[in-house]
């Protein structure tokens, strides 16, 4: 069989209408890679394994949420797609755009996004327009536009997008053979724990695979779901969620409570060391914000309110880190610059 993406694997479980027409890079499949060495640094006897949802083909988990807006914008015939984004829908909707042959729009706030993104979203041809203004102006302005023009939202206001994010859960559960006691993941305008938690429990009832507790871990400077109101200046090194008004806010506080876990915040501090953690004990080199759901889970060990004793747990990681090369010259150690000569390398790197 040839491979397909992820609606030719579980479009049947997705509540897309029937005109939709596949538009796909094969997205999903990504490895759910254990972390034997990250878990033994966090605690004993848990076991630890990151969903790298940056081996997406745009390097972000949005390419299963944006399969399915694109091919059901596709198949009904539109022309023209919208979104706002901190980067990474962005470039999903712009390459996807293509692939369909459609013109993509996207509003970005003007210098926070990451150059990965920005270099993606303009690869693939999309009209970048750059606001002065947060994520959250931006987004209010798409939501205008599509209400006066046929342009089609592929937001995650999109309940299409939803449908097609779930297929991570299902992913998760079949790897697993069920779900695992926790997973913990980042949350910036909270699609993906809204999406996550709907298909965990649709495969729940479909066949018994079990809830996991949610840990959706916000940053500290941009944490209206912990705060319990909007963020007017969200400031933050993982600016994939700098966000600070989340669309699917409530959602998200309402599936961590079902679930009995919670949202949680982390400083950018505890992030930055959690990316540099992951990508030198297991080789996983992830953007900023993909590292937050880590740190959260970090934090909550740290301080005794998450018991990992005998915990089965998955941490998803939204995207790669070649998204944000810049971050590295503030976080990691920089490289050394020698004269070629022998003796200086050798007293260099025979160093005890
Ligand atoms: N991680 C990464 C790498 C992201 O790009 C995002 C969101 C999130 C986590 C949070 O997911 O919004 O569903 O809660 N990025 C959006 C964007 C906002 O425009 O690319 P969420």
């Amino acid at each position: 069989m040839l491979p397909g993406g992820v609606l030719a694997r579980y479009g049947h479980l997705l509540n897309l209408p029937p005109h939709t027409q596949p538009v796909t890079l094969l997205e999903g499949g990504t490895p759910l890679i254990p972390a034997p060495r990250l878990a033994r640094e966090l605690a004993e006897g848990m076991s630890l394994w990151i969903k790298y949802e940056g081996l997406n083909p745009t390097g972000s988990f949005k390419d299963r949420g944006m399969t399915a807006a694109i091919s059901e914008a596709a198949g009904r015939g539109a022309r023209t797609v919208i979104c706002a984004s901190t980067g990474n829908t962005a470039a999903s909707a712009a390459a996807y755009a293509a692939r369909a042959g459609m013109k993509c729009i996207v509003l970005i706030p003007e210098g926070k996004v990451a150059l990965g993104k920005l270099a993606g979203a303009l690869a693939y041809g999309a009209t970048v327009v750059q606001i002065e203004g947060s994520f959250d102006d931006a987004l209010h302005l798409v939501v205008e536009v599509t209400r006066k023009y046929p342009i089609a939202l592929v937001n995650s206001l999109n309940p299409y997008r939803i449908e097609g994010q779930k297929t991570a859960a299902f992913e998760i559960c079949d790897d697993l053979g069920t779900a695992p006691d926790w997973l913990c993941l980042p949350v910036g305008n909270a699609g993906n724990i809204t999406a996550y938690w709907a298909g965990f429990r649709q495969y729940h009832e479909r066949q018994g695979t079990g809830l996991p507790r949610l840990l959706g871990v916000q940053a500290a400077g941009a944490a209206p779901l912990v705060l319990g109101h909007p963020v007017d200046r969200p400031e933050t090194v993982a600016t994939a969620i700098r966000i600070g008004r989340p669309a699917r806010g409530e959602e998200a506080l309402q599936a961590a409570a079902e679930s009995g876990g919670r949202i949680i915040a982390v400083t950018d501090e505890e992030i930055l060391r959690m990316q540099r953690l992951l990508a030198q004990t297991e080789g996983i080199w992830v953007e900023p914000a993909s590292a937050a759901g880590l740190a959260g889970l970090a934090a909550e060990i740290a301080a005794g309110r998450l018991r990992p004793r005998g915990q089965r747990i998955v941490a998803v990681c939204t995207g790669h880190g070649l998204k944000d090369p810049d971050i590295v010259s503030r976080s990691f150690v920089q490289p050394l610059v020698l004269p070629p000569r022998l003796d200086v390398l050798e007293e260099v790197i025979l160093k005890p």
